[in-house]
């Protein structure tokens, strides 16, 4: 399906699979989660530097848009095996407006594929993780593609342990679309580096915590 509506902020969805995403109980609790090892699959990069400064302000928050699902895999690969889009491994650390990591936050990412579509039925490019001891999270994945009303955007949601949900959007900052899409913030944009197999994507969540 093609998305062609502009979202709007829904506080609370519809409950599916029995579970909420919008209270603030325990990640495992909020996705239904066997395992909470956030173990990623790939090849760990070089340690990121975080851009944050005591007192920062909280990252802000987007719209959920229309197609988010509770209780995604947890997975921190989501590259389906045809795809020939191009490879985007997002990184960063979530912190505390005091610049402290956030040990075990859920990260939970979901995405259209290289075709404009969301999968609505199954899980395609929706996972979530959980950040390691110092904060960091890795996801593997593609560049989604363009549709129309939306420049390239990630959703995500990020929350720490027994702590309100954060959920925004990401967007890719070089993107012309960029300067037609009313959504897009410069400071939701990453950092983006290229890579061997496709291109770095980095970025950073400060959480509204000390
Ligand atoms: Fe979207």
């Amino acid at each position: 399906m093609v998305s062609v509506i502009m979202p709007k902020e829904k506080t609370c969805p519809p409950i599916r699979h029995g579970v909420k995403f919008c209270a603030a109980p325990s990640p495992r609790a909020a996705l239904g989660s066997q395992s909470g090892n956030p173990a990623l699959t790939f090849a760990q990069s070089a340690a990121p530097t975080a851009q944050c400064h005591d007192a920062d302000e909280a990252t802000i928050r987007q719209t959920q848009g229309p197609y988010f699902k509770p209780s995604s895999p947890q997975r921190a690969d989501l590259v389906e095996p045809e795809t020939k889009a191009r490879l985007v491994e997002i990184n960063g650390q979530v912190l505390t407006r005091s610049c402290r990591p956030v040990e075990r936050a859920l990260v939970d990412l979901w995405h259209a594929d290289d075709r404009r579509e969301y999968d609505n039925a199954g899980f395609r490019y929706r996972g979530h993780l959980f950040t390691d001891g110092e904060g960091r999270y890795r996801f593997r994945t593609i560049q989604p593609a363009l549709y129309p009303g939306r420049t390239r955007h990630y959703h995500i949601k990020v929350q720490a342990p027994e702590r309100p949900v954060l959920t925004t959007q990401l967007y890719f900052p070089d993107e012309p679309a960029n300067r037609r899409d009313g959504l897009f913030r410069r400071d939701l944009a990453m950092r983006i580096t290229e890579a061997p197999d496709g291109l770095a994507a980095r970025f950073d969540f400060v959480l509204d915590m000390r």
